[in-house]
């Protein structure tokens, strides 16, 4: 089995209605648990990696650790596991250039910041170079909220997609998948308390449901077009508990509801991107290990459990958010 690129993943994802799990890897316990679950529920699935993990644990190093990831899924699994590696949010061609080099199957040129013809041209670029090497490319259009290393648009900077202009972008780029803006957001605190109301009873935020006629309509224009969802962890609130619980703070962070995602997994959305539940299932756990046994130093002792959280978190994604479980 080798690294595959998403093509065939996405064609079977939106003929059979799932969407495939993109997951951001960090170090080496991330990398070992995706698969883990992946392997024990026979689903593909997309590894990916963003400038600035890239820039904190070196591209050689992350490459390494997802190839050992294949070799083992392949001893282990003893059945092909579809595995794509990913650039998540390219900044610039160089930056794409060099992922596509440096042996990754695909790309993300995210311009969406730039004006419509300018997004167009830089994306149309990386397409070319990375089409004449055998690798996919991600576009975007419209412009998430949220906060990460590498990406930072308030609120007010944020907007929509416009349904009217995706045909001529995926047309003009040659893009094999396009981000859409449909009320997702990057991080733990996807919404303002402002844009939310509260559970009565759990005094927990409700965020604003997706804007599932914007996916529509973008679908209708480019029917079996694979759509991707970036800003798509739901913040299970057992790990934001666990977190407040064991000496974080972090208040009313709220994330994308499942049920959502799931809906948009059984439409046009064929990639949904995952970073902050992984932070979050791998915190929790190190807090709690601290917690209960704070004469602990040995690295083995606190990664051991988080990287089993990593896994059990994952698990559940593939089967109740994604339903790609089996179809590999
Ligand atoms: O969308 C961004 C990803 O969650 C990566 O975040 O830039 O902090 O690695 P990062
Ligand atoms: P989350 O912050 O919702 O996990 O989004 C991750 C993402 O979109 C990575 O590109
Ligand atoms: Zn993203």
């Amino acid at each position: 089995m080798a690294i595959v690129t998403s093509t065939e993943m996405f064609k079977k994802a939106y003929d059979g209605g799932y969407a495939i799990g993109a997951f951001n890897v960090n170090n080496m316990e991330i990398v070992q648990g995706i698969p883990d679950a992946a392997i024990e529920l026979r689903a593909p699935h997309i590894l990916k990696v963003s400038k600035g993990t890239r820039n904190y644990a070196k591209h050689v190093y992350l490459m390494k650790l997802i190839e050992a990831a294949v070799a083992d899924a392949e001893q282990t699994a003893g059945f092909d596991l579809p595995i794509v590696v990913h650039l998540d949010h390219g900044d610039s061609f160089e930056l794409c250039k060099s992922c596509i080099d440096g042996g990754f199957s695909s790309v993300m040129i995210d311009k969406s910041g730039l004006p419509f013809d300018e997004n167009i041209a830089i994306t149309k670029k990386v397409v070319e170079y990375a089409h004449d090497h055998g690798v996919v490319v991600e576009a975007e259009l419209g412009t998430l909220a949220g906060v990460e290393d590498e990406v930072n648009v308030s609120a007010e900077d944020s907007s929509y997609t416009r349904p009217e202009d995706v045909q001529e972008f995926v047309e003009r780029t040659g893009c094999d998948s396009l981000a859409i803006a449909i009320g997702t957001s990057h991080g733990a605190y996807k919404f303002t308390a402002a844009q939310c109301t509260r559970d009565p009873v759990t005094g927990k935020l409700v965020p604003p449901p997706l804007r599932f006629d914007i996916l529509d309509e973008v679908a209708k224009r480019l029917p079996g077009f694979p759509i991707v969802l970036h800003g798509s962890s739901s913040v299970p609130q057992q790990f934001v508990d666990m977190i407040n619980k064991y000496g974080g703070r972090m208040p009313d962070a709220v994330g994308i509801p499942e049920e959502q995602l799931r809906q948009a997994a059984r439409g046009a959305v064929c990639k949904i991107n995952i970073d902050s539940d992984l932070r979050l299932a791998l915190t929790a756990s190190i807090r709690e290990h601290f917690a209960e046994h704070p004469d602990h130093f040995d690295p083995r002792q606190y990664l051991t459990p988080g990287r089993a959280a990593i896994k059990a978190m994952v698990a559940h994604k593939l089967v109740n958010v994604l339903g790609c479980d089996g179809k590999a």
